[in-house]
């Protein structure tokens, strides 16, 4: 049976961090699904498409293992949608842990079925983040060793920069 994960999150855009995770993860998994969600909680600057074609770029060479999706809905119910096991997350420090914690006890709450799984991003990516890294290009930081190079041709397009 094929090991598949969904990789869930709001990737407003993918970074380096999140390729990592990805790398990481499929020496677990036979098949991850990134898939954007909705966070209530976060305005975003790119559309769900703009995100959609920026994954797809980023990832075009892992092509026959990572899929790339979108979905309105429950994380869970698209967990079993798509027959996932597992809801893949990575973690980077100590802060990111009670809201992880929440969330897989939540998903778990609503499907005892599918598993969350943890990684640990590499050292030179545990200060990264979507929001921080829009917030430095945003006031002129170069940020182009933390993302991939169309994302970061896209930042400055969208920011005007
Ligand atoms: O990258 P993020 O913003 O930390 O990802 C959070 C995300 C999008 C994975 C989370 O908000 C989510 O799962 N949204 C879909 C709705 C849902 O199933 N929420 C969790 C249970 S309440």
């Amino acid at each position: 049976m094929e090991r598949i994960a969904i990789y869930p999150g709001s990737f407003d855009p993918v970074t380096n961090g999140h390729m990592d995770i990805i790398k990481r993860g499929l020496t677990l998994f036979d098949k991850i699904i990134v898939t954007i969600l909705e966070n209530p909680a976060k305005q975003t600057l790119f559309t769900v498409s703009e995100r959609v074609d920026l994954l797809k770029g980023a990832l075009k060479d892992m092509n026959n293992r990572v899929e790339i999706a979108s979905y309105g809905g429950l994380l869970v119910d698209y967990a079993v949608q798509r027959d996932a096991t597992a809801i893949l997350r990575g973690m980077r420090a100590v802060s990111d842990f009670e809201y992880e914690f929440q969330m897989a006890l939540m998903n778990r709450k609503l499907n005892r079925e599918v598993q969350t799984v943890f990684l640990m991003t590499g050292l030179r990516w545990i200060f990264t983040s979507s929001s921080i890294i829009k917030e430095a290009v945003k006031f002129g930081g170069d940020i182009k060793s933390m993302v991939p190079p169309a994302v970061h041709a896209a930042l400055k397009k969208k920011l005007n920069i």
